[in-house]
């Protein structure tokens, strides 16, 4: 799928923008402060609903202002929509084609993203919640069903947690309705962890061998430490995690709140076998961040049967010129529309910035623009 067009009114930096995309390749240069991850987020936010840093929706909306808008044409193999999203004080609003989507996941599994930021780098050293949040938006994006099990789940884990503060153990009705919400906590935990553990396993039919080539690293994998499934070879997942939450009641007693299941997952990535959060190089972290995110364009693709849109947030700084040719040969080949920033051109060689539209933008607006007219279909 493709983004065609992107038109932002007081978006971050931005009081009126609107950018035009080619399918392939479309640069992005500006110095720091400009505006550059602002427009890549801008177009995650569209996708998405929310930004990919952890921030409250209140900071996209430009200082002084107070409201917000993002809309752009997409087109993907057999539709053409109009996506808006409309940002204020109160909350946000989603349309396709004018027509306001109540239910989120119909809209966020519209649009799919993949996006490579320094923030994703970042979350390989954050806690926890940072890779599980990642993890969900991913799943969310190419399943419908994903974000309504993680609704689903958070009530009946906020009610489990509202009721062990108050629970009395001596008390028969109370030990009943304790089970009644373990049945359900159970089973909605076990069904996130199939979903993850599914996630994960793609990706890791990927990662490995199709990126050693374009991004020079070998032997790369992700490790899922599910909380919800703690043994190997486990033929009865539902019915070991009851047992465990029986067993550890008291603790969960003592602190008043639920201390097992999806809500303590975690993932790491391991290369050569060793956990790379602990021994690998900054540009070993980065390789193995880049091998995921192409790792997701083709996991994506195969899901939806269309390519997703790939965000590159200066990356070219840090990467030797072979691996950011064979990345961009690699992405023009598979026809993956592409959008990357940087702060300098020279970056880019002649010949890539000649079939690609370029923009230069300073303090949020556009001060030049190559444009490509041809068109590969
Ligand atoms: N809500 C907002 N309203 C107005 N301006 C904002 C808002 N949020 C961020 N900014 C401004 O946007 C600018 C940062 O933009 P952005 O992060 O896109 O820069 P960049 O071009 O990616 O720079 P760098 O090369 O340093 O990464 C800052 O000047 C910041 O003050
Ligand atoms: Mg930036």
């Amino acid at each position: 799928m493709e983004i065609n067009k992107i038109k932002l009114v007081n978006y971050r930096n931005y009081d009126n923008l609107e950018i035009e995309f080619n399918n392939n390749l479309n640069i992005i240069i500006g110095d720091n402060a400009q505006g550059k991850t602002n427009l890549l987020e801008a177009i995650y936010v569209l996708a998405v609903t929310k930004s990919f840093l952890p921030i409250n929706d209140k900071s996209l909306i430009k200082f002084n202002n107070k409201f917000s808008s993002i809309k752009g044409l997409l087109r993907g193999k057999n539709f053409e929509d109009n996506l808006a999203i409309i940002l204020n004080e109160n909350g946000k609003i989603v349309k396709i084609n004018d027509k306001e989507i109540k239910k989120l996941s119909d809209y966020i599994s519209k649009m799919n993203v993949v996006i490579f930021s320094s923030d994703s780098v970042r979350m390989i050293k954050e806690s926890p919640s940072s890779r599980r949040r990642y993890l969900n938006i991913q799943i969310s994006q190419i399943n419908k069903k994903y974000l309504k099990l993680l609704s689903d789940y958070n009530i009946i884990l906020r009610q489990r947690n509202e009721f062990l503060k108050i629970i009395n153990t001596s008390k028969n009705s109370d030990m009943d309705y304790l089970k009644i919400l373990n049945d359900k906590y159970v089973s909605l935990s076990v069904d996130i962890y199939n979903y993850r553990k599914k996630y994960i396993d793609d990706i890791n039919s990927y990662i490995g061998d199709v990126f050693s080539g374009i991004v020079g690293i070998d032997n790369i994998k992700i490790s899922y430490v599910s909380n919800v499934n703690v043994e190997k070879d486990n033929k009865n997942i539902k019915k070991s995690l009851i047992s465990r939450l029986d067993k550890n009641l008291n603790k969960e007693l003592l602190y008043k709140m639920t201390l097992i299941g999806p809500n303590r997952d975690d993932f790491y990535f391991t290369l050569e076998g060793k956990n790379l959060s602990l021994y690998g190089s900054q540009g070993q972290i980065r390789s193995a961040i880049l091998s995921l995110k192409l790792s997701e364009v083709i996991l994506f693709g195969n899901i939806t049967s269309d390519n997703p849109i790939l965000l590159l947030d200066d990356i070219f700084s840090e990467l030797d010129i072979n691996k950011r040719n064979n990345i961009l040969k690699y992405l023009d080949n598979n026809k993956v529309q592409t959008i990357i920033t940087t702060t300098d051109i020279k970056n880019i060689d002649e010949n890539t910035r000649k079939n690609a539209n370029v923009y230069v933008i300073e303090n949020g607006k556009i001060i030049s623009r190559e444009i490509i007219s041809s068109r590969k279909e």
